[in-house]
């Protein structure tokens, strides 16, 4: 058996916002409850918005923050990331052949794969928050997928499908029907694990199950119909974790207590 936690969507800031809670004593307070549940845990996933601008002294101060970890953590970037800036801080971050932040690993017959879904640059806003899989991408993943030794998880910031919520619909992976057809041939997909919507959902989509999880740092509130990207809510803040077994893959939400 093997646990994986899942943070999403840190949002992180160069200094602490005067108004509104800190990410950085968030995240920490996220991390601290993580690994006292999973003390065991293989790896610490981070599935994109590390930080809320892009910006160099945020990805610093994140930098900081993961430092000395007992747990290896693999970063990812979602749409309020910066590629050339968050691999100047973190330059050990592995790419695919084109420069994309894709990567994947192994643990027993367990294909992990993160993907990279920011559609820049250019860095062109509301059109760089959807998400998108470009043709290098798209190939990258075919080829991962046709070899990989058993089943996979893939982590990718933007749901490949629609969650539900009209807003966040919008901005999700836009050609996430290609992405199906693409997993499809294989079959070989257990689960598709996103951020990017700030709450908890999961499903299964043209059959291959989903999760999505919340935030460490703030939630969107249950309204389907807003159209307010920005929508956000007092919700506990929370992370996920993944439980590979021999005959399943399991998902656990656990809300980080507040003091
Ligand atoms: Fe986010
Ligand atoms: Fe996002």
């Amino acid at each position: 058996m093997t646990r994986l936690i899942v943070l999403t969507d840190l949002h992180y800031t160069a200094t602490a916002p005067e108004t509104g809670p800190d990410p950085d004593t968030r995240l920490a307070a996220a991390l601290d409850h993580a690994l006292a549940c999973v003390p065991d845990a293989a790896l610490i996933v981070i599935t994109g918005d590390l930080t809320d601008k892009g910006d160099a002294a945020s990805y610093a101060r994140l930098r900081a923050r993961l430092a000395g970890l007992p747990v290896p953590v693999q970063l990812m970037i979602g749409n309020h990331d910066h590629r050339e800036n968050f691999l100047a801080a973190f330059p050990d971050t592995p790419c695919d052949a084109d420069g994309f932040v894709q990567s994947y690993r192994d643990l027993g017959d367990t294909r992990l794969v993160f993907l990279d879904t920011l559609f820049a640059p250019p860095y062109e806003y509301p059109a760089s928050h959807c998400g998108w899989l470009c043709d290098s991408c798209m190939a990258w993943l075919d080829g991962v997928l046709s070899e990989a030794p058993g089943r996979v998880v893939i982590f990718l910031h933007h749901p490949p499908h629609e969650t539900g919520f009209r807003a966040m619909d919008y901005l999700r992976l836009r050609n996430g029907a290609a992405f199906h057809d693409l997993i499809g041939r294989h079959g070989n997909v257990a689960l598709t694990v996103s951020g990017h919507v700030h709450r908890n959902i999961s499903g299964a989509h043209r059959g291959t199950p989903f999760a999505v999880f919340k935030s460490p740092m703030r939630q969107m509130p249950l309204d389907f119909e807003t159209l307010d990207f920005h929508a956000e809510c007092d919700d506990p803040p929370g992370f996920g974790i993944l439980t590979l077994t021999l005959d399943a893959v399991q998902v656990q939400t656990e809300d980080v207590p507040l003091k």
